[in-house]
């Protein structure tokens, strides 16, 4: 198929409303978008991504009173969270209402729901007046995609709309938590941290038992083609030919690097590290040393991210989130 550009996020939505696959800007990564209430048009969503049907897709809404369009109900926890974070990098598992197509959970009862706050995300969202369903906009495997050039490098002449915005501000996917039991359960950390919600929540369960529960958290992510090897601080790093490193402090051996980001601090290092990624893979390199941090507030989500790209190898690689 051919892929048609614009900056028109109205005329982006026309093909929404025809049952068409549009990429779009958000505030976490670009998204893969298609009518999250026509089987047919999700369906494409799988075969363009090259997903497995198993793994659910986040629904995308332009405000919290269609949140009832796809959901059975709102419990008081998802309440307190989306008046605290709607719109914004917070993603709420619910019960699935029964109109939305199983195709959009992979079979489940309950749904994933955001409200984005990039502007054009909401526009789109709102012209086409539809829930849309939207994984990121990358080929299964792969880094996701933080601007329209990196989504048209996995998707070119596989969707029919590219949405062209800036790049993502925040760089990685938002935070998950399943509001189905009594407590939530982080299920995906994001640039909504464990600390902010916890300040709206007090009782929150971050338990890896629950990680079940979150189909796309038992593949792996988020690899680029090179190994990446998780270092303590820039000091140990010993660089191999062809290597690249991304961190906060600069490596003494700075220059031996083929690519090289120091990163201004914890938000400029999130923001950056999956197309640091594609460009490390565009240019060869083949081991990427990665400078970890605290895993705190936002730290949480950049070490999660690193560490997934650490244990994902080619040869085991099935899929991403
Ligand atoms: O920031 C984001 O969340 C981006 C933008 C485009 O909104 N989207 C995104 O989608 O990262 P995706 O498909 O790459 O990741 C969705 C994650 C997966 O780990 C999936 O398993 C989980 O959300 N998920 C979706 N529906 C779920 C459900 N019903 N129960 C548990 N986990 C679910
Ligand atoms: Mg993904």
């Amino acid at each position: 198929m051919k892929t048609h550009y614009t900056e028109d996020p109205v005329e982006a939505a026309s093909f929404i409303r025809d049952g068409k696959l549009v990429v779009f800007p958000t505030e976490t990564v670009y998204g893969l978008g298609a009518n999250a209430l026509d089987d047919a048009a999700v369906s494409q969503i799988y075969d363009a991504k090259q997903r497995p049907d198993s793994n659910p897709l986040i629904v995308h809404l332009a405000s919290i009173k269609e949140a009832l369009r796809v959901a059975l109900e709102i419990p008081p926890s998802a309440q307190l969270l989306m008046e605290a974070f709607f719109p914004g990098p917070l993603t709420l598992v619910l019960q699935r209402h029964p109109s939305v197509p199983k195709i959009v959970t992979g079979g489940l009862d309950t749904i994933a729901v955001r409200i984005p706050s990039h502007p054009t995300a909401l526009e789109l969202l709102k012209t086409a007046a539809l829930p849309i369903a939207a994984p990121s906009a990358n080929l299964s495997g792969r880094p996701s995609a933080t601007s329209w050039e990196s989504a048209a490098e996995d998707l070119h002449d596989r969707v029919h709309c590219i949405l062209c915005g800036d790049v993502a501000t925040i760089g990685l996917e938002s935070t998950v938590v399943d509001c189905t039991d009594q407590v939530p359960v982080l299920l995906r950390p994001g640039a909504i941290s464990l600390e902010s919600l916890t300040a709206v929540i007090s009782e929150f369960s971050s338990d890896a038992i629950h990680l079940h529960r979150s189909p796309g958290m038992l593949y792996h992510h988020y690899a680029p083609d090179a190994k990446i090897r998780l270092v303590d601080a820039s000091s140990n790093v010993l660089p191999e030919d062809n290597a690249g490193y991304i961190g906060l402090g600069v490596p003494s051996n700075v220059s031996s690097f083929r690519k090289c980001l120091i990163a201004k601090d914890i938000e400029d290092y999130s923001h950056r590290l999956f197309e640091f990624f594609r460009t490390c893979d565009r240019s060869g390199v083949e081991v990427i040393y990665c400078e970890q941090v605290m895993p705190v507030d936002l730290g949480r989500a950049l070490m999660d991210r690193l560490e997934k790209a650490a244990t994902s190898t080619k040869s085991g690689k099935y899929d991403e989130s």
